[in-house]
């Protein structure tokens, strides 16, 4: 008889982890109920789950991990089909949902300023291909949203009815939704390193300029060698990053063109 224990709401068996509990009560009824729990709960689990059987969620940092997949513009072999570019990586929930909807319509619409970024946009969800098809066409032949209409969304779909992308990115998190995607971004550089993650729930769509920002803040920030403050915007002051020595510390303060609140903390026009 395997040993099972409970962890924050977590059955453990050994050190592996079985399936999420809901409710204690479970646990003292444990024959048979328990065991048909176990499985149904365990199927979620799993896609949480990368092919060695490790929790999959990249980080900040991390290389962007490879797949290929199918997609509404044919096959992909990611990052590998975006040599020295940036790439956007995003999950949606669900084809043919309205909060789906005006987000692919806002993304479609700025998708020409992104490719002057440099950056290749590229959406996911575990819905399949005839479905993001029919929902492609349908939001061109039927979707009038706040003065779009006839919108063409001119970046690829992932397929991933498999959810085998969506659990190497760790796209799907099961106290928000079991079957289906959060809102995910992932801003990747043209060297494949993850720079920027947002993740937003099932219910609030995506500030489009904020990601639009993220991209022109990274860019900025590497051509420049310089960091955003807080609610920075394209065009504004940058600041320095702070001193690692004494005499870089006393130089900037002296230097032109820079302006210095106090020795940590200087911004410089661009
Ligand atoms: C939506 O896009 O409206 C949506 C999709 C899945 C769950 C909740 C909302």
């Amino acid at each position: 008889m395997p040993v099972f224990g409970l962890v924050n709401n977590y059955i453990v068996k050994g050190f592996t982890l079985v399936a999420k509990v809901e409710k204690i009560i479970y646990f003292t009824k444990w024959t048979k109920f328990l065991t048909l729990y176990e499985i149904k709960t365990r199927i979620t689990m799993e896609q949480c789950y990368n092919s060695n059987s490790q929790w999959s969620m990249p980080r900040i940092g991390d290389q962007a991990p490879e797949f290929r997949a199918m997609t509404t513009h044919g096959k992909l072999n990611f990052p590998g089909d975006y040599v020295g570019k940036w790439k956007i990586l995003f999950s949606h929930p669900a084809d043919f949902t309205p909060v789906c909807t005006t987000e692919f319509i806002a993304f479609a619409n700025m998708q020409k300023e992104f490719e002057a970024l440099n950056t290749q946009i590229v959406g996911l969800s575990v819905d399949s291909l005839s479905s993001h098809i029919a929902w492609v066409r349908n939001i061109k032949e039927k979707i009038e949203w706040e003065g779009s209409k006839d919108v063409e969304i001119g970046f690829p779909i992932i397929v991933d009815i498999s959810k085998k992308v969506s659990t190497l990115y760790g796209m799907i998190m099961p106290g928000e939704s079991n079957n289906s995607c959060i809102r995910a971004v992932f801003f990747i550089d043209p060297t494949d390193k993850i720079r920027a993650i947002i993740y937003y729930p099932l219910n609030l769509g995506r500030n489009f300029e904020e990601i639009k920002r993220v991209i022109i803040g990274l860019q900025t920030s590497d051509a420049h060698d310089v960091a955003m403050p807080a609610n920075w915007q394209p065009g504004k002051d940058v600041v320095l990053h702070y001193p690692v020595t004494t005499d870089d510390a006393k130089a900037r303060v002296a230097q032109e063109g820079i302006k210095c609140h106090e020795w940590y903390l200087c911004s410089k026009k661009l």
